[in-house]
């Protein structure tokens, strides 16, 4: 079953929206396999924001990502890369359409809650910065037969 790794970034955490974001996924029928609460440093920051360097918005996304902490977590199901990031809609608030999270909470493309991968090669490459093996739970939903067809 296919991975991605989401953030819920410092805007999120502040303004108490873990949970909304976090319900939205459970209800939509994703699985979460891991999570935890990182301040994160950085060099974790440039890790993850490597493809952005150089851009005129890098700096300031790097000051966004390391002002306070995020919420990390893993998310699984069928096509959950593309399912993610259809519930955060598009990365300026201004433009996601309405019943998205970054429409719904938010109004600047700098200050945009969540962060989602955006491919399954991006999945695989992000997932190893933020979790180690052991932190990835594996685990047997009850719900699973009144979600997924198989
Ligand atoms: P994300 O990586 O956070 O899931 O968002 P995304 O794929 O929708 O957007 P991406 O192009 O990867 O940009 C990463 C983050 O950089 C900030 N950004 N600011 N001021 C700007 O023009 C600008 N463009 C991007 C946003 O926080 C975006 O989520
Ligand atoms: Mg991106």
């Amino acid at each position: 079953m296919q991975r991605t790794l989401v953030l819920i970034k410092p805007d999120g955490v502040q303004r108490g929206l873990v949970g909304e974001i976090t319900g939205r996924l459970e209800r939509r029928g994703l699985k979460l396999v891991a999570a935890k609460f990182v301040d994160v440093d950085p060099e974790l920051a440039a890790r993850h924001y490597a493809i952005h360097k150089g851009k005129p918005f890098y700096d300031g996304l790097i000051r966004y990502i390391t002002s306070s902490p995020v919420v990390a977590m893993v998310w699984e199901g069928p096509a959950v890369i593309e399912a993610v990031r259809q519930t955060m809609g598009a990365t300026d608030p201004r433009q996601a359409s309405p019943g998205t999270v970054r429409h719904d909470f938010g109004i600047e493309i700098g200050r945009n809650l969540t962060h989602a991968s955006d491919g399954p090669q991006t999945a695989e490459q992000e997932i190893p910065l933020w979790f180690g093996p052991d932190e990835i739970v594996s685990w047997s939903r009850d719900s699973d037969g009144w979600i997924l067809e198989d």
